[in-house]
């Protein structure tokens, strides 16, 4: 049924007959990862209408997707992490018994394939080859997820060839749950919007992820793999596995300075790593690592350095613009993806804020025309671009760097509309995990639910801790030990309000004037006084 020479993994071998005799696919087919498949995939997905292809001279080899109007953002009621023991998934986590949930979701996943292909999507979290990096396996009935993940990792054959007889992977699996019986017509977004359940077994490191298409409950490698499974594996192994953009800050004299910041979903982070200085602030200058994971490790001396797992943006497209973040927008010109975003009428995308004036017609995410005077917005506010972060002008020559980049500081940040000051600096490592322990920020479109809610988050990790919260306290407090140098911390805010509800910081590219700050504090070249905070 699949050809059985690409690999000679037995543990590889052994869980795919395992899922294909459950999932009961049409076909089989392995993802190699070349052009010509994501032509073939993309071509297939236009004829059979669940892509629209953009206009070839406005937006080259790109394409927009509409999703099912019910399947639009990660759904953290339906995330589980089935420990063992109820304890080790702690208070954040949803949790059920491995067994327990294993059977349900063998139950949801028998048949689901039928009249689909299954994709084998072997991938590598971070550069092939690199002593920080990890393989996985996504199997998914879904060609917009082959896709998606193509940009999103180092995907196909080449991730498949690092994967020795012997070594270890995480299996990642996906349906949409939407099997297709014979001769029925497919829908162009399939799901099963009633029945999704995003599922991680720690013990086992295993994906198991049904009836949703969408980001995060269906790109396997981001938030379920990435944070949820590695910060287990990093827990057991003495890493650190964090929802943080890698960002160097260059000075005028070519100095590189890298640090990480963490952010809940949708609070700017691919802005701020993307951010260009004002004018100024000549000769200083901000390199892109990654804009949203982060994964960091003690080299040889004890030393922090990270490496973005990732290989693509996939950002939210509202409010994103040549205001706000050029280089965001320079990434996005070509060979992307946009799901959720409104069409313009000669084949390009648009989505609120993008430019001062919006077109006087477009068809929006719903696939219905729009005028400014319409009631809803033309994009969803969860509406997503996929754009290979080697696009990005500000890509970091060192971005893809086996060994990593050393981390000087990490930044703590979330949405408070008070209380919180623009910067502060922790005394000590300490303070610093009370800092980010401690965060809070208002929710977000990232995820379903009400939005502008003031919640805890701590580290933004709240909804990516694959266990229990206490132990991922103790982790860093283990860092700190492990560690022969300590980033220092920071907490920033930018989105504190006046008495007349305004911002009171102009944030973007001002957002320069803190780094700098930070900088001169980790170099002790400026002073700051210990605050009752
Ligand atoms: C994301 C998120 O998509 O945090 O990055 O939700
Ligand atoms: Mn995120």
């Amino acid at each position: 049924m699949y050809d059985r020479s690409k690999t000679n993994n037995q543990k590889l071998l052994n869980w795919l007959d395992e899922v294909i005799a459950l999932c009961k696919p049409k076909d089989v087919r392995w993802a190699d990862g070349s052009e010509e498949e994501w032509k073939e995939l993309c071509e297939g997905m236009v004829e059979s209408g669940s892509m629209i292809r953009l206009n070839e001279e406005k937006r080259p080899n790109s394409y927009l997707v509409r999703s099912d109007p019910r399947d639009v953002a990660r759904v953290e009621d339906q995330t589980f992490i089935c420990s063992d023991q109820e304890v080790d998934a702690g208070p954040t986590n949803n949790w059920e018994d491995p067994a327990v949930m294993k059977a349900r979701m063998n139950e949801l996943y028998d048949g689901c394939m039928s009249g689909r292909t299954m994709y084998i999507v072997p991938f590598s979290m971070g550069p092939i080859g690199s002593p920080i990096s990890h393989i996985g396996v996504e199997i998914s009935d879904s060609p917009y997820v082959v896709v998606n993940m193509r940009i999103m990792t180092r995907m196909g054959s080449a991730a498949l060839a690092a994967l020795g007889p012997d070594d270890d992977f995480v299996p990642c699996m996906h349906s949409v749950g939407k099997p297709l019986a014979e001769g029925e017509q497919d829908v162009p977004w399939p799901c099963n919007p009633d029945n999704i359940l995003i599922t991680h077994f720690p013990t086992d490191r295993l994906i198991m992820s049904y009836g949703s298409g969408y980001g995060g409950n269906a790109l396997l490698g981001k938030k379920c793999f990435a944070l949820r499974i590695a910060s287990c594996m990093a827990r057991d192994q003495g890493w650190m596995a964090e929802h943080m953009l890698i960002l160097g800050v260059e000075d005028p004299q070519g100095e590189r300075f890298y640090l990480g910041a963490a952010f809940p979903s949708a609070c700017g982070k691919t802005n701020m790593a993307m951010l260009i200085p004002p004018a100024e602030m000549e000769g200083w200058k901000v390199w892109t690592v990654g804009d949203d994971i982060a994964w960091i490790k003690p080299d040889a001396d004890g030393k922090p350095r990270a490496i973005n797992p990732e290989a693509g943006f996939f950002g939210v497209a509202p409010c994103t613009s040549y205001k706000t973040n050029p280089n965001a927008m320079e990434s996005l010109r070509a060979n992307s993806l946009f799901t959720n975003v409104a069409l313009t009428d000669d084949g390009d995308v648009w989505w609120e804020d993008m430019t001062d004036e919006p077109p006087a017609h477009l068809i929006d995410w719903k696939g219905r025309d729009w005028t400014p005077d319409s009631d809803e917005p033309a994009a969803h506010p969860n509406a997503r671009f996929t754009a290979p972060a080697g696009q990005c002008p500000a890509i970091d020559p060192a971005w893809e760097d086996p060994a990593g980049v050393p981390i000087k500081a990490f930044i703590f940040g979330g949405r408070r509309v008070a209380d919180v000051p623009l910067i502060y600096q922790a005394k000590d490592w300490e303070h610093g995990i009370y800092v980010g322990a401690t965060m809070g920020s208002a929710t977000t479109a990232a995820a379903s639910g009400e939005v502008g809610k003031l919640r805890r988050d701590p580290m933004a990790m709240l909804p990516f801790i694959g266990y229990n919260v206490g132990d991922y306290f103790s982790h860093w407090f283990k860092m700190g030990e492990s560690l022969s140098e300590h980033p220092a911390i920071f907490q920033v805010n930018w989105f504190r309000l006046d008495e007349d509800g305004k911002f009171l910081w102009p944030g973007f590219g001002q957002n320069m004037r803190v780094l700098r700050w930070i900088i001169e504090r980790v170099r002790g070249q400026v002073g700051a006084d210990e605050s009752a905070l």
